[in-house]
């Protein structure tokens, strides 16, 4: 696997570009300061009267509607949630953006499960750093720079990828480093990292810690702090080591309740668990740079017009 670094993602494809930042919550802020450090030319779409306006206002941008902003953009970069990706796609993207233009998000949902179809004359990519925008921010004002995850799906100009490396570089300063993934790969192994371990094993077996703790007479405050504060421990080791570093009893993830993740990866890569049916078939590697997006348009199971819900599934890992 290649880390690209400063010296390979150079700003220089998107010299004297335009951007639109639209969404202007924690990724779009982080994402707009940065690259304004770095001298990019920045414009914000935001709804009138709201809560971004007012933020990017107050941070010094220039702030108009968000299909104006589409209008004048070489690079928009919805950093908007997932929910509105297809409304503000459909209302202030797709009738306003330029041909050969660059259409940027920060995680692949929204398209690898087809919840709209960007038109084939704009390049379309993925920039994903690896963390919430307070920590893009502070990284990039430290000099560190995040890890960002990058993916062509659309090349319409024949410089999706260099561009898609320099907003890479953009939101993460000298100091960053890159990925090259597709969208499939991105989308698929985020929900399952945060389905399987966040928010499937973790609450439960924690939770789980807790009560045996209490029911064999421990105080539960006691209980409690033990249980977070060695699960925060670990986590931070984690980080720094290499899983095999790391001592773990194999006696509780068991056969099960590795074949009921397994089943978890299969409804996220049918489409299942993010309730779309079956949508995107395409498999980790076929995106990238050329693979495409034909055959899009496939059921989504979300009729045309209604915002899109995150999938909130209840996954079973550790039932019998
Ligand atoms: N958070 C992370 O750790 C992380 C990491 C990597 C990638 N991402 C991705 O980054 C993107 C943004 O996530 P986030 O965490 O920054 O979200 P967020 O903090 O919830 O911000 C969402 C922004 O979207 C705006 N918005 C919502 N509906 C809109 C609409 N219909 N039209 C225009 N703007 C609208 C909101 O503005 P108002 O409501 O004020 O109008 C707000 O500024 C998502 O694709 C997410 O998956 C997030």
């Amino acid at each position: 696997m290649t880390i690209y670094t400063d010296k390979e993602a150079s700003p220089t494809a998107l010299e004297g570009a335009r951007i639109a930042i639209l969404g202007y919550g924690s990724q779009g802020r982080a994402h707009a300061r940065n690259l304004r450090d770095c001298g990019f030319d920045l414009v914000v779409g935001a709804r009138p009267g709201s809560s971004a306006e007012r933020k990017a206002r107050a941070d010094g941008f220039r702030v108009v509607a968000a299909a104006e902003a589409s209008a004048e953009a070489d690079l928009v970069s919805l950093t908007a949630s997932e929910a509105s990706h297809r409304a503000v796609y459909e209302k202030d993207i797709a009738p306003f953006v330029r041909r050969g233009a660059t259409l940027l998000v920060a995680h692949g949902f929204s398209i690898h499960y087809h919840q709209f179809d960007p038109r084939h004359d704009i390049d379309v990519v993925l920039v994903a750093p690896k963390g919430p925008g307070e920590r893009v921010r502070r990284e990039f004002e430290a000099g560190r720079g995040v890890l960002c995850l990058f993916a062509v799906r659309q090349d319409a100009t024949g410089s999706a990828r260099a561009r898609a490396l320099a907003y890479a570089r953009g939101i993460s300063g000298a100091g960053g480093r890159a990925i090259e993934t597709s969208f499939a790969e991105e989308t698929e192994t985020r929900l399952f990292a945060s389905y399987a371990v966040p928010q499937g094993t973790a609450p439960d077996s924690i939770s789980a810690a807790i009560a045996i703790l209490t029911d064999a007479g421990y105080q539960p405050e006691v209980a409690c702090f033990q249980c977070f504060d060695e699960t925060k421990a670990i986590l931070d080791l984690m980080h720094g080591a290499a899983l095999g570093e790391l001592v773990s009893d194999t006696r509780l993830v068991d056969d099960g309740a590795r074949e009921r993740m397994a089943r978890l990866l299969g409804e996220i890569q049918d489409g299942r668990l993010a309730g779309f049916g079956p949508a995107d078939r395409a498999r980790p590697g076929d995106d990238m740079v050329s693979g495409e997006a034909d055959g899009r348009g496939a059921a989504t199971g979300t009729p045309p017009g209604q915002p899109i819900a995150w999938p909130n599934p209840q996954p079973e890992i550790w039932a019998a």
